[in-house]
This record gives C-alpha cells, sequence and structure tokens, in this order.
C-alpha cells in the first residue's frame, strides 16, 4: 500500500506544478517500497538520489513563478523548502555515510512536510498563479 497518494486536496491547478507533485508522490513511494524492502541499498540510494535531484528542481519551479509574478509570499515559501532540503539533506547524509537504513522518521516527515505544504503553501501559490492566467 502506498505511504501517500496524491488527491484533489493537492491540486494547485497549476498543470506543470500538478504533474511534478505527482511525480513527487510516485518517488516518495519508491523511497517507501525500497526502505520497506530492506536492505537493498543500491536500490535505496538511487531513489534517494531522484528524490534529491526532483525535488530541487520542482523547488526551482516554483521560485522561478514567485520571481516573474512577484509573488507577495514568496520569503514564507522559500523559507519552507528550505527547510524540507536541510532537513532532508539530513537524513540522507547520515544514511549515505554508512547508516544502515533510512529511518521511519525520516519518511514520515518527507510525507507529513510534502502533504502540509502542498496543500497549503502551493495551493495558495496555486491561486495567485491562477489569477494572473497561469494554469
Ligand atoms: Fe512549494
Ligand atoms: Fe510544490
Amino acid at each position: 500500500m502506498p505511504i501517500i497518494e496524491w488527491d484533489e486536496s493537492m491540486a494547485t491547478g497549476v498543470a506543470q506544478i500538478d504533474e511534478q507533485h505527482q511525480e513527487l508522490v510516485r518517488i516518495i513511494n519508491q523511497l517507501f517500497d525500497a526502505y520497506q524492502g530492506g536492505g537493498d541499498r543500491p536500490t535505496l540510494e538511487q531513489v534517494v538520489r531522484r528524490f534529491c535531484d526532483y525535488t530541487l528542481a520542482h523547488f526551482a519551479l516554483e521560485e522561478g513563478f514567485m520571481e516573474r509574478f512577484g509573488y507577495p509570499g514568496y520569503d514564507t515559501h522559500l523559507t519552507e523548502h528550505m527547510d524540507c532540503s536541510m532537513q532532508a539533506i539530513d537524513f540522507f547524509t547520515a544514511y549515505i555515510e554508512g547508516q544502515d537504513t533510512l529511518t521511519a522518521e525520516a519518511l514520515n516527515y518527507l510525507v507529513s512536510w510534502f502533504r502540509t505544504h502542498t496543500t497549503g503553501t502551493d495551493r495558495a501559490l496555486g491561486a495567485f498563479l491562477n489569477a494572473r492566467g497561469v494554469f
């Protein structure tokens, strides 16, 4: 069973952002599967790298939109992206430097951060962009 599923409560109304969120949901589930599968380090490391690369590109997309349209909530939104990035770096560095596996704490953090951020902060950005003709 997936640890997280995309649903309409996460929809921002901006196609590019929603597609990337759906891919992030898939990657988080792959992370969870690899974690539950237990011990296949190459697979888990590959998914961790994919998560990091994809998340960075996704944050850059949203930040680009915010800059282009002079979004008033830019600073708060950016801080949330930074918090997630720093936390993910901490979790993954511990893992890559030799910890046996990812921790449940790390996965729970990512799932809960993603859900809260997407349904709140990203949706607010989506509404702002929609009002400016970006869908
Ligand atoms: Fe965001
Ligand atoms: Fe997002």
